[in-house]
């Protein structure tokens, strides 16, 4: 997709498809009224006729508007004047993007990014508007015998700006988001690849692919050298699989001083998630190929890092295993040791998303990092707090949460900061081992993240429970790219 910023007025435009708003009580916004004066007066008839009201998420496509150069204009509803946010705003892109690939446009010209938005400025709404276009016109065709027969597809696409001044900041957000939305397109395609094809093998040559591509430094550790590492708590997991395990380690040395601390991402690498012998039900298991999700947000955020050229020391890890049941699997109650020296008491053997970040946690220490943060579909519990709005985060460091919150914030793919207090460690006690690795049911997405702190005292360290918002279930069930999005305006702004 090829992406221009312009400033110049709608009426004027000679593209396949000027996009324009229209607010709830059919009142036209000032680019839709200059199309209307452009159409003498068409568009207010049109809407006279009472086939557009301007709710949210509907749209009525016009063609060849006399006095109008362009073959078609999309009136897109925004919903209600006084109600216009963030929310209305990714919502009204999404919209008129579902109602552009049901035509044959190869270009459209956006005008919504012109519009005022409170609290945002044009870099916000061009940064939505690039990832909200390529999510939606976002397609995963890959296991199907014959591609789908499907329009063509958009092409160009030109967002405008309020004022010539603003055309700079647009391009530099548009490029910003496109190398974004990159990042989050391949987490997409990792996540909705299915299990048998998206193993632990096919993660490690992807990265090693990224690194080819990218000039990153790659280093995949095989089960002898974890075995050598002491990483007894993600062998454990790795046990009752017949794929073998890689530890995937990825770097982007972009930092003007050579050795500068990096900020190490680790993410949670089970291509596929039966509990193991601890067996999950059969309602909805298909979704646990989605338990890599973390490791696929990992390469996606290298990938866009490395297109954004970032100053920055970024080094990505992740353990990647399936959880398998098996003659040779670990069973409830087995005792393991971490390569920290701790040993954990496997109570349930579904809780292996903890066992395999607690090695990769401890092995992300000889980075001396200036800060870790790893990602997770962690727990089912996750959903139950948060549903599929925010991510769960944890952190050990008040400023780290708060750099995330803020990034999370202003790439519109938002974080809740959950607590992670002293109060809620008291339920990790064994009578065998150190630890165990479940706590209480109550709060099992903190007592999840209470495990993983006792791993991560070496360096400020925040935990992203991503269960809830790394994919969608029903009718559009497939990856979502989160928090791809989150993770790239971190590092971002740690660089800037
Ligand atoms: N991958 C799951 C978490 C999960 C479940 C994410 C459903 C999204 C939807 C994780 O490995 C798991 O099984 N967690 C258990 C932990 C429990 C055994 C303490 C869970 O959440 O039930
Ligand atoms: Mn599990
Ligand atoms: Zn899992």
């Amino acid at each position: 997709m090829e992406f221009s910023i312009k400033s110049g007025s709608p009426e004027k435009q000679r593209t396949g498809c000027v996009v324009v708003g229209v607010f709830e009580g059919r009142k036209l916004t000032a680019p839709a009224q200059d199309i209307d004066r452009a159409a003498r007066g068409f568009l207010t008839e049109v809407l006279r006729r009472g086939d557009l009201e301007g709710k949210a998420g509907t749209t009525l496509l016009l063609q060849s508007v006399a006095g109008v150069p362009s073959d078609r204009v999309l009136l897109v509803g925004l919903g209600k004047e006084r109600e216009q946010g963030e929310s209305a705003y990714r919502k009204s892109i999404d919209t008129a993007v579902k109602a552009l690939r049901a035509t044959g446009t190869t270009e459209a010209t956006f005008y919504l990014t012109g519009q005022a938005l409170r609290k945002r400025d044009t870099a916000f709404k061009v940064e939505q508007a690039v990832l909200g276009i390529m999510e939606g016109m976002y397609r995963f065709d890959r296991m199907k015998s014959k591609p789908p027969e499907t329009k063509r597809a958009l092409k160009k696409v030109v967002l405008h700006v309020a004022r010539r001044s603003d055309i700079a900041t647009g391009e530099a957000a548009a490029a910003r988001a496109s190398a974004i939305a990159e990042g989050v397109t391949l987490a997409r395609d990792l996540g909705n690849l299915p299990a048998n094809i998206c193993t632990p093998a096919h993660l490690a040559s992807e990265a090693i692919e990224l690194a080819k591509a990218f000039g990153l430094v790659c280093d995949i550790l095989e089960e002898k050298e974890l075995a050598k590492l002491g990483m007894g708590a993600f062998l454990a997991v790795a046990r009752g699989s017949r794929q073998p395990p890689k530890l995937i380690v990825l770097e982007h040395r972009g930092a003007r001083k050579k050795d500068d601390p990096p900020v190490v991402l680790v993410g949670k690498g089970v291509t596929f998630d039966t509990g193991g012998i601890s067996l999950k039900p059969a309602p909805e298991m298909d979704e646990m190929k989605f338990d890599m999700c973390g490791a696929a947000s990992v390469l996606g955020t290298m990938k866009a890092v490395a297109l954004m050229k970032l100053p920055l020391n970024v080094v990505g890890i992740v353990p990647a295993t399936e959880n398998m049941p098996d003659g040779n699997a670990v069973k409830p109650g087995d005792v393991v040791t971490t390569m920290s020296g701790k040993t954990v008491e496997i109570l349930n053997t579904d809780a292996e998303g903890r066992l395999i970040l607690c090695d990769a946690l401890t092995y992300a220490e000889r980075y001396k990092p200036a800060a870790v943060v790893d990602i997770a579909t962690l727990t089912g519990a996750m959903v139950i707090a948060l549903g599929h709005v925010a991510t769960g985060l944890f952190a050990n460091s008040d400023p780290l949460a708060r750099e995330l919150l803020h990034a999370g914030d202003a790439a519109w793919d938002r974080a809740w900061h959950m607590p992670l207090w002293d109060d809620y460690q008291e339920g990790l006690k064994s009578n065998f081992a150190d630890i165990p690795n479940i706590g209480t049911r109550a709060g099992g997405s903190i007592t999840a993240a209470c495990f993983l702190d006792r791993f991560a005292k070496a360096y400020p360290w925040a935990h992203l429970d991503i269960a809830g918002t790394a994919w969608k279930s029903g009718i559009d069930k497939g990856a979502t790219g989160r928090p791809v999005a989150l993770l790239a305006n971190f590092l971002a702004r740690r660089s800037a």
